[in-house]
């Protein structure tokens, strides 16, 4: 007799994930090891050989920094501090970070100045804003797929910026802790903005499931999760996560005004438009929270760290543009931007 197919509320929210499906011979062959049915790993040459912003890389890239996050089913966790595989992690790493220096048109020093780009917002839509255009014209169908996608962050939401935090001290590091505890939910599980984000996934017929639309993400999506991955896990790119927290903080709460409007012109519940509502409050704090005193506070300690805060700007703006470009596309022409499909 075959056993009652579970429903999303019946699983255990803390199980981890199944490992996901190849996108190619680079993650085939970290995902065999995962699994415990292969040993051959990609040499460096190998993987410069990778389109560094394709499928096949960003799977290897985001199963192998998912270890230190929640792992897979099935896998064992001390393979988490496997060398051959932090090796390969390392290849794939140097080969993506060095497109992103070349990509994105880093090169400068002046953090006022291009934090102060993050602040003017544009007053209409360039058209390649997602934001405005799902306050426009967005469907349902185009805000479930944009909340399948985002899931790949936002039900890890702050995790990554976490990391950086052993690596500052002082005014910093008090700052940046401040804004954590906020998204952490401020001492509330119910609050953890993860957790909202669950919330409206639920409201829109999704599953909340952990890591559930990893298959379904587009390589661009996984590149905005890889990099602040990346940041996060190596003390030497400190200013880039920095740099790259205070993009996501300062232009969030612009976004997510339209987002929470959008969800609510398409009809979407109350839980749905909570995540974005909160976002709209919190992040105008947290945005002069970032700029004075994380930001100010690194840069008094470490000035020369200032072109890697502009690093981490300016990649974050460049990965969210190429994401922006992919979903705008597909769904101008009528098409998912996902892999596969959204069902239900
Ligand atoms: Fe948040
Ligand atoms: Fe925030």
């Amino acid at each position: 007799m075959t056993p009652p197919a579970t429903t999303p509320a019946q699983r255990n929210p803390a199980a981890p994930p199944p490992l996901p499906q190849a996108r190619g011979p680079l993650s085939g062959s970290v995902l065999a090891v995962l699994a415990g049915r292969g040993t051959r790993l990609p040499d460096a040459g190998t993987v410069r050989r990778a389109d560094p912003y394709g499928d096949d890389l960003h799977l290897l890239l985001y199963v192998l920094y998912e270890l230190h996050y929640r792992g897979f089913a099935g896998t064992d966790e001390r393979l988490e501090w496997d060398p051959a595989l932090l090796a390969a992690r390392a290849a794939a790493e140097d080969f993506f970070t060095d497109a992103l220096r070349r990509d994105s048109g880093t090169g400068g020093q002046d953090v006022a100045e291009a934090v102060d780009a993050l602040l003017v917002e544009p007053v209409g839509d360039d058209g390649h804003s997602v934001s405005h255009h799902l306050q426009r014209e967005g469907r349902l169908w185009h805000l479930r797929e944009y909340a399948a996608v985002r899931s790949l962050y936002h039900l890890k939401e702050a995790d990554p910026h976490l990391w950086v935090v052993p690596r500052l001290r002082g005014r910093a590091k008090a700052a940046m802790v401040a804004v954590e505890f906020d998204e952490f939910g401020a001492g509330r599980a119910e609050d953890i903005h993860a957790q909202l984000y669950a919330d409206l996934m639920a409201d829109l017929g999704l599953d909340p499931q952990y890591g559930r639309y990893l298959d379904a993400a587009p390589a661009q999506a996984l590149a905005t999760v890889n990099v602040m991955s990346l940041f996060g896990l190596h003390r030497r790119l400190r200013g880039a996560l920095v740099g790259h927290f205070a993009a996501v903080e300062i232009t969030s709460s612009p976004g997510s005004r339209r987002l929470a409007a959008a969800l609510r012109r398409a009809g979407a519940g109350p839980a749905a438009q909570r995540f974005y509502d909160e976002h709209v409050e919190a992040d105008a704090v947290h945005e002069q929270v970032v700029r004075r005193d994380v930001i100010g506070g690194l840069l008094a300690d470490e000035p020369e760290l200032a072109a890697d805060v502009v690093l981490g700007i300016a990649a974050t703006g460049y990965l969210e543009g190429r994401l922006a470009d992919h979903l705008l596309s597909a769904w101008r022409e009528g098409r998912t931007a996902l892999r596969t499909p959204l069902t239900g």
